[in-house]
């Protein structure tokens, strides 16, 4: 009995090994197609494929325009950016990294955007300093809206 449940046992690491092998060819095939362009179809549109390419062309989606809130906004860690909506429908990104001494803003509420650090305050709506010690503002950062997508450009 136990013989016959370490055989399955066995069996089963076999096929979890075979299993993930075959999903690990498949990634390095797959990254090879996508880093080879269109070396097999015979296309020279590997422009118009901006979904092998990732987020290399800019273009990829950030948020949803339903996830910034008016009057607010919403830092984007990762990508450094601080998108905000001021006026409804309207929408401003800008570098979230606080030009005073680096740190990343935090906090957008009231047509403010607010660094944790020392409390500089820039403007939702232009990335104007508006208090605490930073003096320059937030450099705009450029981004497209397409129906209910926002792009980081
Ligand atoms: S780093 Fe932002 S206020 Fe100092």
């Amino acid at each position: 009995m136990s013989a016959t449940q370490e055989h399955r046992s066995l069996l089963g690491r076999r096929t979890v090994v075979a299993a993930v092998g075959a999903a690990g060819a498949a990634a390095a095939l797959t990254a090879c197609g996508g880093s080879d362009g269109s070396n097999g179809s015979g296309g020279s549109d590997s422009v118009q494929q901006p979904g092998s390419g990732g987020e290399q062309q800019g273009g990829a989606v950030l948020a949803a325009t339903a996830d910034i809130p008016e009057g607010g906004g919403v830092v984007f860690a990762a990508q450094k950016v601080v998108v905000t909506q001021p006026k409804p429908g309207e929408f401003k990104a800008f570098s979230s990294t606080c030009t005073h001494q680096g740190c990343a803003v935090k906090d957008v509420s009231a047509g403010m955007i607010t660094c944790p650090c020392h409390n500089s305050t820039f403007d939702a709506a232009t990335g104007s300093p508006t208090g605490g010690p930073a003096t320059q503002p937030l450099p705009a950062r450029e981004i497209t809206v397409e129906g209910d997508a926002i792009r980081l450009a």
